[in-house]
C-alpha cells in the first residue's frame, strides 16, 4: 500500500503529555502508558466528536486498556487499534494501556531490542509503534516522562534525570517531541564523562556510555562532541537545552546513529576509536557523525518534520551542517572533494537508475527505504546551492528566522523555503524543483571568443526518471573563473545563475582567449559535459586557483585515459602521468590534496562514466585497465615514490588530526604504488611495524591488491580476533581485494567463519556489503556473486528487513550492463521478489528495481 504526500491529513488528536513505565524483561517487558489526548483544533470532525482515534501498534500484546480510568474493550489488528468516536469523551481524555513486548526476540533492531545483554531502542522512522500504542507520526509532539524498572545498573532515557532509586530511574523530557525521538537504554555500561559550559553559562554533563573494556576508546568522540557544541553556538547561534547529553555505543545497529533527544544512540563503529584500532577515516567519520547527531538537536528535534516526505528538511540540512563543521575542523578543499566523490558514487548512481526519486519523495511504501543518498547528500547539496544563491549573510538571517518561526513545530519544505523568500524577497518557486524533481541535470557547455569577448553557452537537460517524464529547467548556480593562457587568473570566481534551458554568459575586455574553470567548488550537483582537450585539463591541473577544479581536472584526465584504455586498448597517456608527477612533487600542496589527486576513479565510477557515454561497461576490462594504469603510474613515479614514502612519515605518537592524517594518506597512496615495484617488501615491513590501524590496514590492503598478504591476513586475525570492529575490517578487506574470479568464493568462505555473526548488521555488511564494492568480483560473468548476495538477502529478510532491503540496492545498476549480466542480475532480483513472505521493505525495493524491466 502506497502513501502519498498529497494525501496528508492532520492528526485527529494531539497529545498533551505522555508518561511511560517500562518493566524490563528480555522476553516479557511490560510497557505502561498514560497519554493525555485532546481533539486537534485543526480537525473539525474531532472537535465535533465525530473522529475515531486510530493508534499505531505493531507486534504488541495488549494486556489492558482504559479511558479516563474506565477499562475499555478494544481489539487490535496487525497495525494498531481504533477507538471509535462514540467511545471517546468530548474534550481531553487520558488513555492508559499496558502492553507486553519481547526485546530479546526483536531481530529487526527497530523498537526496543537487545544487543549484548543491553536494552536499546531505535524508533525512527516508525519503531515506536513496536513499543506501545501511539500516534506514531512526527507531527504529534509531546513532553515525555519515563520510568524504567530494571536491575541493570544504568537506566537512561530522554531529557533530564528526575528520580533514581534501587532498580529504578525516572527521566523527564520537557521539550515536546515526536515519538521517533524517544529512546531508552538499560545495561551494564560505563561512562567516559566530561562537561560543557554553554555560551549562556549553563553546565551540561556529557557522557559517552560504552561496554566495560571500551572506556579507553571514547576520548575522540567526546572531543568531537565538545567541538560540535561550540561550533553550533558560534556558527548558527544554537545552544544545547538540557542538563545532560548522553551518547551510547551499541554493537547491533541498522544505521549509523540516531539523534534521540538528549540520548543519542550510535553504532559503536562511529564512537569507539583508538590509534591501534581505528583508521584516520574512522576518526574523521566519528567526528562527522557525532556532530551530525548533535546538530539534529536543533535541525530535527526542536524543529522536526511534519511527515516523512519532509525527511530532507532535517537530514539535508543536518548533513550540510556537519559537512561545514568538518570543513572548518579540517580542510574545506579536501572535504569538498571527498563529499563530491561520495555524492557521485552513491547519489548520481541512484539518480541514474530505477531507484531515482526526488529529494522530497511524494510517495512511498516503506519510509525506511528512503534514507538514501538522495535525501541526505543531494538534500545537503540543495542547501549549499541555496546558500550560494542568497549569499552567506542572507543565509544566516534566513536560518535565524527559521529557528525563531518554527521552534517547537513540525515543518515542511514549503516552510523552509518561505523563510528564504521572506528574508531575501526572492521567488524560490523554480528553485523548489530541486526538491520535487528527480534526476541529475546534464549541463552541456560550449564557448566562443571574439573581439575580446568570451562567451559560455550552457544547455541543461535532465533525463526522465521513474514517474517523471518532464523535467523543466532548474536554477543552477554555476561558479566560473577564467585563466589567462600564462596561468594567471583574469576573472576571479563569479556566480552565474542559470534559469533557462539554454543560456549564455559573456565576459568582455579580454586580451586573449581564456581557459575557463567551470563549476568551481562543484557549485551544483550536475554532470558537466564539455569537450575538453587533455592539454586544457593538464593546464588546469597545474594552474587552477580553485582547489576543487584543480583536482577535478586531474580526475577528468584520469577518466579520459582510462576510457581510452578500456575502449581502445590504448596505452596510458604520458601527459597524464607527468601531470600527476608534477603535482606530487609540489611540496607547497597539502599532502591530503595530493593523495586525492593520486587516487584513481573507482571501477564503479568508470562503469557509470562509460554507461553515460553510451558504452556498455565491461567490469573485467575496467578492472584490468585500472590495474594497468596503477602499474604505469608506479613506473612513472618510481624515482619519487621511495622519497615520498619516507618524507610523509609522521614522527612521534599517532594523532588523528587532519595534518597528520593527510601525510599518512599520501604515504599510503605512495605505498600502494611502491608495492607494485618492490613486490610488497615495504608494505610487509610497514605491516609488521605499524603502531596504528591506518598504517597496518593500508599495508595489508596494498599487499592484497597485488595478490600477496596471506601471512599478514593470518597474523591480523590472530592479533585482533577479540575486537569486533577491527575484525569487520579484516572480513571486508579480503572481499574487497579478492581477484574478480575468486571474489564470490572468498565471500562465501568468510560466511563460514566462526565469527561471521550474520545477525549483526556490521558483520553482515563487512562481507556482503564488501561484495558489490569489489566491482569486477561482483560482476564476474559467472554470476556467482549475484547469487550469493541474493541468497543472503533472502535469508536476512525475515529477521531484519531494513538491512536486507538496504543491501538490495547493490542491484540497482543492472541496466548499465550487457544482456547476460542483465539476465543474471534481474534473475537474482526476481528470485528475491518471489520469496514467500517477503517484507514490505524488500517488496518495494525489488518492485522499483524491476519496474523498468
Ligand atoms: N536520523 C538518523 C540519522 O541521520 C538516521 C536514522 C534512520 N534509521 C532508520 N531506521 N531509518 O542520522
Ligand atoms: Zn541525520
Amino acid at each position: 500500500q502506497t502513501i502519498h504526500l498529497a494525501e496528508y491529513q492532520p492528526p485527529s488528536h494531539l497529545i498533551e503529555d505522555v508518561s511511560l513505565t517500562f518493566r524490563l524483561d528480555p522476553k516479557a517487558t511490560r510497557v505502561l502508558s498514560e497519554i493525555r489526548f485532546v481533539p486537534n483544533p485543526a480537525r473539525e470532525d474531532a472537535l465535533a466528536g465525530k473522529a475515531d482515534l486510530r493508534l499505531d501498534g505493531v507486534q504488541l500484546k495488549l494486556i489492558s486498556a482504559a479511558i479516563d480510568g474506565n477499562p475499555v474493550d478494544v481489539t487490535p489488528d496487525a497495525t494498531g487499534l481504533t477507538l471509535p468516536a462514540a467511545l471517546l469523551p468530548a474534550g481531553p481524555f487520558t488513555w492508559e494501556a499496558e502492553v507486553e513486548i519481547a526485546p530479546a526476540e526483536n531481530t529487526a533492531l527497530e523498537g526496543l531490542y537487545m544487543s549484548n545483554g543491553m536494552y536499546c531502542t531505535q524508533c525512527e522512522a516508525e519503531g515506536f509503534r513496536k513499543i506501545t500504542y501511539y500516534l506514531d507520526r512526527p507531527d504529534v509532539m509531546a513532553p515525555f516522562r519515563v520510568r524504567i524498572e530494571s536491575d541493570l545498573p544504568v537506566l537512561l532515557s530522554n531529557g533530564n534525570p528526575v528520580a533514581a532509586g534501587p532498580e529504578l530511574a525516572e527521566w523527564e523530557d520537557p521539550w515536546p517531541k515526536p515519538a521517533y525521538l524517544f529512546a531508552l537504554v538499560a545495561g551494564d555500561l560505563v561512562a567516559h564523562i566530561d562537561r560543557f559550559v554553554t555560551r549562556s553559562g549553563e553546565t551540561v554533563d556529557l557522557n559517552v556510555w560504552v561496554r566495560p573494556g571500551d572506556e579507553g576508546k571514547c576520548a575522540y568522540a567526546m572531543d568531537s562532541l565538545k567541538r560540535a557544541m561550540k561550533w553550533d553556538e558560534e556558527v548558527y547561534g544554537r545552544e544545547y537545552d538540557l542538563d545532560i547529553f548522553n551518547i551510547v555505543a551499541v554493537d547491533d545497529f541498522n544505521m549509523g546513529a540516531m539523534e534521540n533527544k538528549g540520548l543519542n544512540i550510535f553504532n559503536s563503529k562511529y564512537v569507539l576509536a583508538s590509534p591501534e584500532t581505528a583508521t584516520d577515516d574512522d576518526f574523521a567519520r566519528i567526528e562527522a557523525i557525532i556532530a551530525h547527531e548533535y546538530f539534529h538537536n536543533w535541525t530535527g528535534n526542536r524543529i522536526t518534520c511534519r511527515d516523512w516526505f519532509q525527511l530532507c528538511l532535517k537530514e539535508g540540512l543536518t548533513v550540510f551542517r556537519d559537512q561545514s563543521f568538518s570543513g572548518d575542523m579540517r580542510s574545506h578543499a579536501v572535504k569538498r572533494i571527498e563529499d563530491v566523490l561520495d555524492l557521485r558514487a552513491r547519489q548520481f548512481r541512484e539518480d541514474a537508475g530505477p531507484l531515482a526519486h526526488p529529494v522530497r519523495p511524494d510517495h512511498y511504501q516503506e519510509i525506511n527505504n528512503f534514507y538514501t543518498a538522495t535525501v541526505y547528500d543531494k538534500g545537503a547539496e540543495v542547501i549549499a546551492m541555496l546558500k550560494r544563491l542568497v549569499g552567506d549573510d542572507a543565509y544566516r538571517k534566513a536560518l535565524d528566522l527559521y529557528f525563531e518561526r518554527h521552534d517547537g513545530e513540525a515543518a515542511t519544505i514549503e516552510d523552509w523555503l518561505k523563510v528564504f523568500e521572506d528574508t531575501t524577497g526572492r521567488d524560490l518557486s523554480q528553485f523548489k524543483r530541486w526538491y520535487t524533481d528527480a534526476g541529475t541535470p546534464h549541463l552541456k557547455v560550449t564557448d566562443d571568443f571574439k573581439d575580446g569577448s568570451y562567451t559560455l553557452h550552457f544547455e541543461q537537460e535532465t533525463a526522465p526518471t521513474p514517474g517523471q517524464a518532464e523535467k523543466p529547467p532548474r536554477v543552477i548556480p554555476i561558479a566560473v573563473g577564467l585563466l589567462n593562457p600564462n596561468g594567471d587568473e583574469v576573472v576571479p570566481t563569479q556566480m552565474l545563475e542559470m534559469t533557462e534551458a539554454k543560456q549564455s554568459f559573456s565576459f568582455d575586455g579580454l586580451a586573449a582567449r581564456p581557459v575557463p574553470s567551470i563549476l568551481r567548488g562543484f557549485s551544483a550537483p550536475v554532470i558537466l559535459e564539455r569537450e575538453t582537450s587533455a592539454e586544457e585539463r593538464a593546464f588546469l591541473l597545474a594552474h587552477d586557483t580553485d582547489p576543487f577544479n584543480r583536482w577535478e581536472a586531474g580526475r577528468g584526465l584520469a577518466k579520459q585515459v582510462l576510457l581510452r584504455m578500456v575502449t581502445e586498448g590504448a596505452a596510458p597517456a604520458p601527459g597524464y602521468l607527468s601531470g600527476i608527477e608534477a603535482l606530487l612533487r609540489d611540496n607547497g600542496l597539502d599532502p591530503a590534496f595530493r593523495a586525492l589527486a593520486l587516487r584513481l576513479p573507482s571501477e564503479d565510477d568508470m562503469a557509470q562514466t562509460l554507461h553515460a557515454a553510451g558504452i556498455t561497461p565491461d567490469p573485467s576490462r575496467i578492472h584490468a585497465a585500472r590495474q594497468d594504469l596503477q602499474r604505469a603510474l608506479a613506473s612513472q613515479l618510481s624515482a619519487l615514490l621511495p622519497a615520498l614514502y619516507t618524507e610523509m612519515a609522521v614522527p612521534g605518537a599517532y594523532t588523528p588530526d587532519a595534518a597528520a592524517a593527510g601525510k599518512r594518506a599520501l604515504r599510503g597512496a605512495a605505498l600502494a604504488l611502491l608495492t607494485r615495484l618492490d613486490d610488497g617488501a615495504t608494505a610487509q615491513g610497514q605491516f609488521a611495524k605499524a603502531d596504528n590501524m591506518t598504517e597496518q590496514l593500508g599495508a595489508l590492503a596494498a599487499l592484497l591488491d597485488i595478490g600477496k598478504g596471506t601471512d599478514e591476513v593470518t597474523a591480523f586475525e590472530t592479533r585482533w580476533r577479540a575486537d569486533r570492529l577491527v575484525m569487520d575490517k579484516w572480513f571486508s578487506l579480503q572481499v574487497l581485494y579478492a581477484a574478480p574470479e575468486a571474489c564470490a568464493a572468498t565471500a562465501a568462505r568468510l560466511t563460514e567463519h566462526p565469527d561471521f555473526d550474520w545477525k549483526n548488521p556490521n558483520r553482515f555488511r563487512s562481507v556482503l556489503g564488501a561484495l558489490p564494492a569489489n566491482a569486477a568480483g561482483f560482476h564476474d560473468p559467472s554470476g556467482a556473486s549475484y547469487r550469493l548476495l541474493a541468497d543472503w538477502i533472502i535469508r536476512l529478510d525475515p529477521l531484519n528487513p531494513q538491512t536486507a532491503a538496504r543491501m538490495s540496492s547493490a542491484f540497482e545498476t543492472w541496466a548499465r550492463y550487457d544482456g547476460d549480466r542483465q539476465d543474471l542480475i534481474c534473475g537474482a532480483l526476481e528470485r528475491i521478489r518471489q520469496t514467500p513472505g517477503l517484507s514490505r521493505d524488500l517488496n518495494e525495493m525489488t518492485a522499483r528495481m524491476l519496474g523498468a524491466k
